[in-house]
């Protein structure tokens, strides 16, 4: 029964017998399995196939004794239905054909039929539910609209968000649109993915630390505050950020039962900003992954302590897992995160 699961009841703060444990990019190119799969099959149309996207969501479940499985597709995949072009370069990642720069264009984005255009996605959920077969939770996640608009307005990965800048400040209205039209989708995206089967939704916001706090204020928090009241409220929702350290209390008045935190902040300082009668998630340093396996242990015990033992504190990495990453190295943190925790030891 997974509803009894560590994960989902320390979303829930409830008491567990140990720390879950699950991370970001679990499933990827730090595994050889990933790899072959990858020989067959493009990135996107991996992501299309049901039975091969679930056999990447399953493939870190025994092999690394995560408490989650996360499923195994993309935050930006809903750019695709709405035309603006979506493809994946090697060593260039992301590359939208297609990218927003002016007010007609956003005022001129079609409307979208998620449960048809995104059919797929609920097909690998439907897939990878029955594998699971109860073992663990699975984890649904969208990008949130102010990473999601970046991606859309860039064309892609960016350093200095130029373009996205240019429209938030030059035309406000315009930005505001397509924020406003991007909760629409990723509401519908995520409910669809409850209603297919996921027991927990993660909102990844992983490019909003570029913003200042004000502005996130003002440009971010009241969409994200849109969102999660929109959300179906019957799974919890864990709201994911990096660079945020500076403004984490604005985060976490956006929502979600659980708040994200990354490596730039003790856990100890973020818990305390956000309330402890809020759930968070964190907060090593992937880099951490690279480390030997005694620095590994000694980091899991540092931030197990941190925690002090309180309700609601999912053990997870600040960011994705990194592909140099040894898998051998990420097991031995989640067997040292089980461990540890269970005995007490870092209390
Ligand atoms: O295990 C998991 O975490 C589930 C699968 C997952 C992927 N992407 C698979 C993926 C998840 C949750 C994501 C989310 C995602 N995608 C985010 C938010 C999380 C974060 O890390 O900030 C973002 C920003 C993206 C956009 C994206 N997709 C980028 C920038 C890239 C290129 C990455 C790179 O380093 O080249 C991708 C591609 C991608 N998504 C890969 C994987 C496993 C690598 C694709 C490959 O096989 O070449």
């Amino acid at each position: 029964m997974t509803s009894a699961a560590p994960f989902l009841l320390a979303c829930r703060r409830a008491p567990v017998p140990y720390t879950p444990v699950w991370l970001m990019r679990q499933a990827g190119r730090y595994m050889a399995e990933y790899r072959a799969l990858r020989e067959r099959f493009s990135f996107l149309e991996l992501c299309k196939t049901p039975d091969a996207a679930a056999e990447v969501t399953l493939q870190p479940i025994e092999r690394l004794g995560v408490d989650a499985a996360i499923l195994f597709a993309d935050i930006l995949l809903v750019l695709e239905p709405l035309g603006l072009g979506l493809t994946f370069e090697k060593g260039d990642g992301p590359v939208i054909a297609r990218p927003l720069r002016a007010a007609e264009q956003i005022e001129r984005l079609p409307r979208v039929d998620v449960a048809d255009a995104l059919s797929y996605v609920f097909e690998t959920i439907r897939v990878v539910k029955r594998q699971l077969a109860g073992r663990v939770p699975l984890i649904g996640f969208a990008g949130a609209p102010f990473t999601l608009a970046s991606y859309a307005i860039e064309g892609g990965g960016s350093r200095n968000y130029v373009h996205t800048k240019r429209l938030l400040y030059g035309h406000p209205q315009a930005f505001h649109a397509l924020m406003a039209r991007l909760v629409d989708v990723t509401v519908d995206y995520l409910n669809g993915q409850i209603a297919a089967g996921v027991e927990a939704v993660q909102v990844f916001d992983s490019w909003v630390g570029n913003l200042a706090p004000d502005d996130y204020r003002a440009s971010v928090l009241p969409h994200m505050q849109e969102l999660f009241r929109r959300l179906d409220p019957s799974v919890p929702a864990i709201n994911f950020s990096t660079g945020t350290a500076g403004f984490i209390e604005l985060v976490a008045a956006a929502g979600g039962d659980v708040v994200g935190l990354d490596w730039r902040i003790a856990l100890e300082d973020g818990w305390r900003r956000i309330g402890h009668d809020r759930a968070v998630q964190g907060n090593l340093d992937p880099g951490i992954l690279l480390a030997p396996r005694t620095v590994i242990r000694e980091r899991v015990r540092d931030l197990l302590a941190r925690a002090e033992g309180r309700p609601g504190h999912i053990f997870n990495i600040g960011h994705g897992i990194v592909p140099e990453t040894p898998p051998d190295n990420v097991r031995a943190l989640v067997d040292a995160v089980h461990e540890m925790s269970a005995r007490g030891a870092a209390r």
